[in-house]
């Protein structure tokens, strides 16, 4: 089994300007020490933010992007493509959260196109999956995991890294979270789905993480789980403290 590394990803979503990402990066400059180097760490501020954070974090701490545009350039007024994260340092581009799909009708096979335009430009895509309060309550989610999972990775280039963060969306800001059991369930499940599309090798090396009310009293819970590589973490990645304190937590540290 290929060694998989934790990945602590915080998604700020549309959360700071550019002065209160400095001050994020200045407070977790004094922290560094913490962020313990068996593991790798990102943060997806804003795009307006992308190139200060790029110079003030940490450099353990990796840059990422929370969308990008499928095409690599053209008449999209509004739109970001994906050289232009690149070109700012950028090292991960969230795909398809779920906040994309219900609120910008953001499809599965457009997922998939945004997965290959940001491998093609020498990013890591996360493939954001997961079912809705609906859909889980009717059992369809490894159904709805299955579907996202295999349009996503319908356009993947072979052999180029990618990270799924499996978010139910009834967690997402909400308090409520699957049982870690549940996770490792159904994240399980995903892993064996890339098997099947791509490669035994491929999806013992691939990291999928959990997302949805993460926090530092319960990020241990998941990732100690067998098939839980990390956290994607929204409300909580927003103070420099409960970052720093679900890294320390999730690479084996006591939590004050
Ligand atoms: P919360 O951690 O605020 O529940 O958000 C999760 C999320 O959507 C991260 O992408």
């Amino acid at each position: 089994m290929a060694l998989r590394r934790p990945l602590l990803m915080g998604n700020w979503k549309m959360n700071k300007t550019v002065a209160e990402t400095r001050a994020f990066a200045e407070a977790l400059a004094r922290e560094t020490s913490a962020l313990d180097a068996s593991a790798d760490y990102a943060v997806c501020p804003p795009f307006t933010a992308l190139s200060l954070a790029k110079v003030v974090f940490p450099t353990r701490v990796a840059v990422g992007a929370q969308n990008v545009h499928e095409a690599a350039s053209g008449a999209f007024t509004g739109e970001i493509a994906a050289a232009m994260l690149k070109e700012l340092g950028v090292t991960y581009v969230l795909i398809g959260h779920s906040e994309r799909r219900q609120y910008f009708h953001e499809t599965d096979a457009a997922c998939g196109r945004k997965v290959a335009a940001v491998q093609a430009a020498g990013m890591i895509p996360v493939l954001c999956v997961g079912e809705n309060e609906a859909e889980r309550d009717a059992g369809e989610t490894e159904a709805v995991v299955e579907r996202q999972t295999e349009a996503g990775l319908a356009e993947a280039a072979e052999g180029s890294a990618i990270v799924i963060a499996y978010e139910p969306v009834w967690a997402i800001g909400t308090g409520k979270t699957p049982t870690p059991a549940d996770a490792e369930a159904v994240i399980a499940h995903i892993r064996a789905v890339v098997e099947r599309v791509k490669s035994v090798d491929f999806a013992a090396s691939v990291r999928i993480l959990y997302g949805g009310s993460v926090k530092p009293e319960n990020i241990r819970s998941f990732t100690d789980q067998p098939n839980i590589d990390g956290a994607l973490v929204g409300g909580a990645s927003l103070q420099p403290e409960s970052f720093v304190a679900m890294a320390v937590a999730m690479t084996g540290g006591e939590v004050e």
